[in-house]
Order: C-alpha cells, then sequence, then structure tokens
C-alpha cells in the first residue's frame, strides 16, 4: 500500500536528529516523538498514527535500551526485526526514524541516571527492581535529544505512562506526554512484542488477564470499595488458566498507584502474570464509590 509519502529517513545519531529537528522547528513546524524499542506491531502504530495526525513531524524511535532490563531478564533474546520495523514506521506516517547503537546513547558507563520515587517502587517496579529509573533515565534523554515536542506512549503500560508523565512535569521537560488507549488482539490479549514468546497453549490462555480486569472493573462497579476484594476477584479468574502465575494484581488509586484504604473515584486495576518466559501485563480504569 502507498501512502504518497516519502519512505522515513534513518537517523542514527544523536547530532544529525537534533540538526534535522532544528531545521524543522525553525520552519515552524511541530515534532511527535514516539518512544519504541522496536520490534513493532499495531499497538506501536496506532502511536505512530496518532502523532502523524497531531503533529509535522513525527519521529519513531527504536532502541533496546540496557539499562530497563534487569540481569536474567531479555535484553539479549528481546526481539529485534529491523526492516519490518522499518516498512511498519512508513506505513504509519513517520518520517524520521531514529535508531541509534548503544555507543551513540551510551559512550561511557553511565554516571548519570534519573532516580525515580515511590511510584517507581510499588507493582512492576517491585518485582523489577531499577526497571522503572532505567526506563526514565532513556526516555530523558530522548526528551533531551528530541526537544520541545509532544510524545506519545501506550497506557498498556500504564505505570511507565503514569511515571513519565510525572518526570516531565517535575523536570520541567517541554514536552507534552500523550496517552493513548490499549490495542488489543480480538480475544482481547493486549499486543505486547512479548507475545512471541508465548506457545500455542499459553496464547490461548492469556486472554484471562483481560477477562480478570473485567471482572475487577464489574465488581467495583457493583459499589465494591475493598480493594483486597477486588484483587481477590481478579486473582481467581486468572487462576481458571492452568499455565498463568500470578506476579500481582492491584486495585489502586489512579493519581498514587498505591492503596490507601477503601476505592474512591479514578481507579486503575493492574495485572501482571506469567506465562512461561513472557511476563504480561494488562490494565483498565474504573470509578468507584
Ligand atoms: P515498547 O515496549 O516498545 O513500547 C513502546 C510504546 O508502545 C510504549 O509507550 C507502550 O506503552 C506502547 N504500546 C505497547 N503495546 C501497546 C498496545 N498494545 N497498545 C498501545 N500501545 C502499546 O515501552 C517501551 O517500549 C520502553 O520502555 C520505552 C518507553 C521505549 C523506553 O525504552
Amino acid at each position: 500500500m502507498s501512502t504518497g509519502r516519502p519512505a522515513p529517513e534513518r537517523e542514527a545519531t544523536i547530532r544529525g536528529l537534533r540538526a534535522r529537528l532544528a531545521e524543522a522547528r525553525a520552519a515552524g513546524r511541530t515534532v511527535g516523538l514516539v518512544p519504541t524499542m522496536g520490534f513493532l506491531h499495531a499497538g506501536h502504530c496506532s502511536l505512530i498514527e496518532r502523532a502523524r495526525a497531531e503533529n509535522d513531524v513525527v519521529v519513531v524511535s527504536i532502541f533496546v535500551n540496557p539499562l530497563q532490563f534487569n540481569p536474567g531478564e531479555d535484553f539479549d533474546d528481546y526481539p529485534r526485526d529491523l526492516d519490518r520495523d522499518l516498512e511498519m514506521c512508513a506505513r504509519a506516517g513517520a518520517d524520521i526514524v531514529f535508531v541509534p547503537g548503544g555507543q551513540e546513547m551510551y559512550p561511557e558507563p553511565v554516571a548519570t541516571t534519573v532516580r525515580l520515587g515511590a511510584l517507581a517502587d510499588v507493582l512492576c517496579g517491585a518485582s523489577r527492581a531499577g526497571h522503572f529509573d532505567g526506563v526514565a533515565t532513556v526516555v530523558a534523554k530522548l526528551f533531551s535529544i528530541v526537544g520541545e515536542c509532544s510524545a506519545y506512549f501506550g497506557e498498556k503500560d500504564f505505570q511507565q505512562l503514569t511515571i513519565v508523565s510525572r518526570m516531565a512535569a517535575d523536570l520541567s521537560l517541554p514536552v507534552r506526554v500523550v496517552g493513548c488507549p490499549t490495542v488489543r488482539e480480538p480475544d482481547g490479549l493486549a499486543l505486547s512484542s512479548r507475545n512471541a514468546y508465548l506457545g500455542e497453549a499459553e496464547r490461548s490462555q492469556a486472554p484471562v488477564l483481560r477477562r480478570a480486569l473485567e471482572a475487577g472493573a464489574a465488581l467495583v462497579q457493583s459499589g465494591e470499595t475493598d480493594a483486597v476484594a477486588v484483587e481477590a476477584e481478579m486473582a481467581s479468574v486468572i487462576a481458571t488458566a492452568p499455565l498463568a502465575e500470578i506476579d500481582y494484581t492491584a486495585a489502586v488509586p489512579v493519581s498514587t498507584l498505591t492503596a490507601d484504604g477503601p476505592l474512591r473515584g479514578d481507579v486503575r486495576l493492574l495485572v501482571a502474570v506469567r506465562f512461561g518466559k513472557a511476563r504480561l501485563i494488562d490494565n483498565t480504569g474504573c470509578r468507584a464509590g
């Protein structure tokens, strides 16, 4: 399919990207940024399309960031397919694909990182120590490299979206952080690069995350304000999938992501579940009280 746009320019250096964007800004053009780790799917493309609709110049970054992987996690095995990614970026309307090498992003052992507060210690932060500091550090670098822009993040990684929004506000970074809805398979499984790790039986059971969230949301909507009861309900649904191993189920206020008494107002329900090698996450919003 032809989009009538030229193929995106590929840029591997920070200096080169800054020069292109300086030129665009001097011509009064707005910039949209979509940070990714590649192995793109329709979820990533929805962010690129949203950026395309709202900006004059769209930059997609592809960089598997070593700082956000702990020892023993899947950094080496993380799926990579740059040629396919470049095609998908072209189709979704990217103008520039920033593909820095490890040396370009981290020429020296890193001495300065972003250190996050309590938002990073809960949920996924509890089982992936230091993960969000690594995410925040690379995102801060990308924001610094790209400069004034709107940056698009998926609600699928809700804790990440919350942390990045707070970091941009706390550090007065010139970036408008935009959250975008989760794109799903027809059976409800949230698209994720890590779904590639699922075996056939695991894949057939994976939609249990979505079903658990729906059951939790229904309970909150029926008036339940006890977070523990909502979390137990979600866990009981996940337990119906024999290959699922629960990391956490959580019902928390959207502002702090930390339980503090009865649920009231905007609540986020979040689950993390291991299926063999794949650790899957999903979440949904609802109102309590
Ligand atoms: P990655 O997992 O490649 O995701 C890139 C962006 O795509 C994130 O904002 C993520 O929330 C979004 N995304 C993933 N699956 C989605 C889905 N099913 N629907 C909508 N959006 C989806 O998240 C990262 O990379 C990294 O941590 C990064 C922010 C790039 C920093 O290294």
